[in-house]
């Protein structure tokens, strides 16, 4: 079953090209994203849709958060993300014409089945799930539905399933920008761009051998810290999870911007810190967050986007390019050497890679 590779995880990480292009499939050619991709109805609910409030937990609710950044970019629409167990029990304000999205692997998580209930009586236009299972109950209950297809994942900490998820969140950006009057060539780039993104995961995963090499740096640590700015900031939460999930390192995310307002405090010698630097505006003021950190003794490991203007190795930890394919694939592209990196930590400390203590695949209790 596991074929070449030595678990699971490993093997779903190196299934995600064709996970991703099997998630676009007959789902987007170079006009658009095509019709009722959403489901009977889908199209006409999107086209009244005036804001989002979204719901998962872990690993979905950092795909929620990439699209918050997408959504309110590229279709100008007002979008939330919560987690589902505390969204559950709060009494949410609802704004009329807001559409209710859960995101969730299995589709049987229990906060987020539970909140896709409880929206049902909040009165929203429509209940979206964004699922990889399609007879599971999220899916049977929600009004639309768009499925990740991924396939199976047996691995516990989820990998596949996160970049299928982004492609479906960013196939629903693509739709609701569209209706909401993006521009044409801007449509046309993003559109092209997405379809480019099974390679560019293709070309990430041959960083392998490279980041390998680096996990034998983080082998003796007990904390890491990560950080990454706008729409990689939850780039840099799923890498975190993913390090501690499996490796047992405590690792934390940190918006780069908040750093002198605390988590600077814990930089030395023993710190070392992961930080995803994007091409675009505001690579300028990671390289001085980066800075601040080196300046402190802080080992640095910076995955760089290759047209990112980050030229130097940063002080005593690595520099690594990657080839993002574009802003706005980026953020699914910056996930795979963090896969990577926890994969190989984790391999190296010896631990149970694919069922993690403590954790299970499925949370069906609160
Ligand atoms: C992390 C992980 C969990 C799940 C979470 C939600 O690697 O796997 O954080 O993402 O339990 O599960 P689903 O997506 O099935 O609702």
């Amino acid at each position: 079953e596991r074929g070449q590779y030595r678990h699971y995880m490993q093997k779903e990480i190196f299934e995600q090209p064709r996970a991703v292009a099997d998630t676009l499939e007959a789902r987007i050619h170079a006009h658009g994203v095509l019709p009722n991709v959403f489901g009977v109805g889908g199209d006409e609910v999107l086209a009244t849709v005036r804001g989002l409030h979204i719901v998962a937990c872990g690993t979905s609710y950092h795909a929620g958060l990439v699209a918050k950044y997408w959504i309110e970019s590229h279709a100008r629409l007002p979008v939330s993300v919560e987690v589902a167990s505390e969204y559950r029990y709060r009494d949410v304000v609802v704004p009329p014409d807001t559409l209710f999205v859960a995101i969730s692997q299995s589709g049987e998580t229990a906060d987020t089945l539970a909140a896709l209930r409880e929206a049902r009586r909040r009165g929203y236009r429509g209940t979206l799930a964004v699922c990889n299972v399609p007879e599971s109950s999220l899916v049977r209950e929600a009004d639309l539905k768009l499925m990740t297809r991924a396939g199976p994942e047996i691995g516990v900490a989820s990998t596949k399933a996160f970049t299928t998820q982004l492609t479906a969140l960013a196939l629903l950006t693509l739709r609701l920008a569209g209706l909401n009057g993006i521009d044409a060539d801007r449509y046309a780039a993003l559109c092209a761009e997405l379809m480019h993104l099974p390679r560019a995961i293709d070309d990430a995963l041959a960083l392998e051998p490279a980041i390998a090499e680096l996990a034998a740096r983080f082998v003796p640590r007990q904390h890491a810290l990560f950080l990454g700015r706008g729409v990689h900031y939850p780039v840099a939460l799923e890498g975190a999870l993913k390090l501690k999930e499996i490796s047992y390192i405590h690792a934390e995310a940190y918006p780069a911007g908040e750093l002198k307002h605390g988590p600077l405090a814990l930089v030395d010698e023993s710190m070392p810190v992961v930080a995803v630097a994007p091409s675009g505006p505001l690579l300028e003021k990671l390289k001085s967050n980066l800075q601040e950190v080196r300046a402190r003794g802080g080992e640095l490991f910076v995955f760089a986007d290759t047209r990112a203007g980050m030229d130097e190795t940063p002080g005593t930890g690595a520099l690594i390019r990657v080839d993002a394919g574009g802003d706005f694939i980026a953020p699914a592209v910056f996930t795979i050497p963090l896969q990577l990196l926890a994969y190989h930590v984790a391999v190296l400390r010896g631990t149970d890679v694919d069922q993690p203590r403590n954790l299970a695949k499925s949370v069906t209790v609160e």
